[in-house]
C-alpha cells in the first residue's frame, strides 16, 4: 500500500491502525494458484483470523484450514445460508479442522459436521473414534523443519516409521484415514523441507497401500514463505520444486492440498502508529509509539518476525529504538531503526505485517489492540 493512503487513513481514523488490503490478498491467493495449479488452498485461519479476510478468500472459492471452534464458526458464516447437502458438502470438501490435538468437547460439538480432522497419535485416535467417529481423518507426519523461522515439529507429528500403524489402528477403531498431512515450520526458506517431507509422505503411501489402506489425500501444510527481504528465496523457484516431486511421486487422482497462511495475508497488512513520547536513552533517541509487541508488534514475540518501522518523512537518519505504549521494557518493537528527527504526534509505518500480528494482539494494560480498516474489500 502506498505511503500517502496509509498516512491519510491514520489522519482520519486515529491511531494504532491496522490497515488490510483485499486487493493483496486477491493477488497472493492468485499467484499460489497459478505457481500450484493441482493444489487446493486451504487459508490457515488462525494467521489473520478477520472475519473480512475469510470472506474474501471464500469468494475467491478458497477452503480453509480451522484449528479452533471459533475459527469454525469463522467459516461457517459464511455457508450457514447455503441449503444443508451443499454446506455438509463444502464442510467435507472445503474445511479442514487442522490441529490434532482437539479436546473432548470439541470433538463432540464438530461430529454433527462430518469434518475431516488431523490426527498424530494413539489417544487422539481413541477420543475422536469416541467423541466424533463420522470424522474423516488425516494423519499428521513429523517432517524436517530445518531453518524454518517457527518451528513446529516438535510438538506435533507422527514418526514416519508409526505412520502405518497409526492408520491401522485409526482403522481398527473404525475410522477411516483419508490422507497424511506435515507442516515445514513457518517462514520455511529451505525448499529441502518440503522435498524430504514429500518424499517421506510417498513412503507412507506405499507402505499403507501395502497393507491395504488406500490413501487419497496428501496435505502439504503452511510455511510458504513470504516476501519479507529480498532473501527469501522466490516462489516460483520454491513452486517449481515442489510440483516436481508432488507429480513424480502422486499420480493426479491423489488430491493434494495446502494450507498456506502467512503467505496470503503478510503483504496485505500495514500498521501505522503515532509518536507518543520521545526520549534519549543509552545516547540513543528513542521513540515511543502507541503500538506494541502486546497489540500488532506481537508477532515480534511469538512469531519471531523482525518489522521495520518507516517514516513518513524525510530527512537525515540515525539509528533509533522504537518502543510500545506499555509499561513493560519487553515492549520494544526495535532497538535499530534507520529514522530521520521526528516529533511528538509525527507517524510510524510497516509493512508486510498482516501474519501472526493483530492475530495475537492483547489488551494488556488497558491498551486496546489498534482499529482495523479493510481497503478495496
Ligand atoms: C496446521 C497448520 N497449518 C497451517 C499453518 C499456517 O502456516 P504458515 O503461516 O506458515 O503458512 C499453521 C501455522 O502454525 C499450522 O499450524
Amino acid at each position: 500500500m502506498n505511503a500517502k493512503t496509509l498516512l491519510s487513513l491514520a489522519k482520519k481514523h486515529g491511531t494504532p491502525l491496522f490497515v488490510v488490503d483485499h486487493a493483496e490478498l486477491r493477488k497472493n491467493y492468485a499467484l499460489f494458484r497459478k505457481h500450484f495449479p493441482r493444489v487446493q488452498i486451504y487459508y490457515a485461519v488462525k494467521v489473520n483470523s478477520d472475519p473480512a479476510i475469510v470472506k474474501t478468500f471464500y469468494e475467491l472459492g478458497g477452503s480453509f484450514d480451522v484449528a479452533s471452534m471459533q475459527e469454525f464458526h469463522t467459516v461457517y458464516e459464511n455457508i450457514k445460508g447455503l441449503p444443508a447437502k451443499a454446506r455438509q458438502d463444502f464442510i467435507w470438501d472445503k474445511i479442514i479442522y487442522a490441529n490434532p490435538i482437539k479436546p473432548v468437547e470439541t470433538l463432540e460439538e464438530l461430529d454433527r459436521y462430518k469434518p475431516l480432522v488431523t490426527y498424530d497419535n494413539h489417544e487422539e485416535v481413541k477420543k475422536i473414534a469416541r467423541h466424533a467417529p463420522h470424522a474423516g481423518l488425516a494423519l499428521r507426519l513429523r517432517v524436517p523443519n530445518t531453518g524454518s523461522m517457527v518451528e513446529l515439529s516438535s510438538k506435533f507429528g507422527a514418526l514416519p516409521g508409526e505412520a502405518v500403524d497409526l492408520i491401522t489402528f485409526a482403522h481398527e477403531q473404525g475410522l477411516v484415514v483419508e490422507g497424511l498431512s506435515f507442516h515445514v515450520g513457518s517462514q520455511c526458506t529451505n525448499p529441502q523441507n518440503f522435498i524430504q517431507a514429500i518424499h517421506l509422505c510417498a513412503s507412507v503411501f506405499a507402505e499403507a497401500k501395502s497393507r491395504g489402506f488406500n490413501l487419497k489425500l496428501l496435505d502439504i501444510g503452511g510455511g510458504f514463505p513470504a516476501a519479507y527481504d529480498a532473501t527469501v528465496p522466490k516462489f516460483s523457484a520454491l513452486a517449481k520444486k515442489i510440483n516436481h516431486e508432488l507429480d513424480r511421486l502422486f499420480p493426479p487422482e491423489i488430491e493434494i492440498l495446502a494450507e498456506p497462511g502467512r503467505f496470503l495475508v503478510a503483504s496485505a497488512g500495514n500498521a501505522v502508529s503515532k509518536i507518543i513520547g520521545k526520549a534519549i536513552r543509552n545516547e540513543k533517541m528513542s521513540y515511543y509509539v502507541d503500538d506494541g509487541v502486546y497489540h500488532t508488534y506481537s508477532g515480534v514475540i511469538f512469531d519471531h518476525c523482525t518489522y521495520h518501522l518507516n517514516s513518513f518523512k524525510k530527512g537525515p537518519t540515525q539509528i533509533c529504538a522504537v518502543f510500545g505504549p506499555t509499561c513493560d521494557a519487553l515492549d520494544t518493537i526495535s532497538l535499530a531503526e534507520q529514522l530521520p528527527e521526528l516529533e511528538i504526534g509525527d507517524y510510524l509505518y510497516s509493512e508486510n505485517i498482516g501474519a501472526y500480528s493483530a492475530a495475537s494482539s492483547t489488551h494488556f494494560n488497558g491498551f486496546p489492540p489498534a482499529k482495523v480498516i479493510h481497503v478495496n474489500a
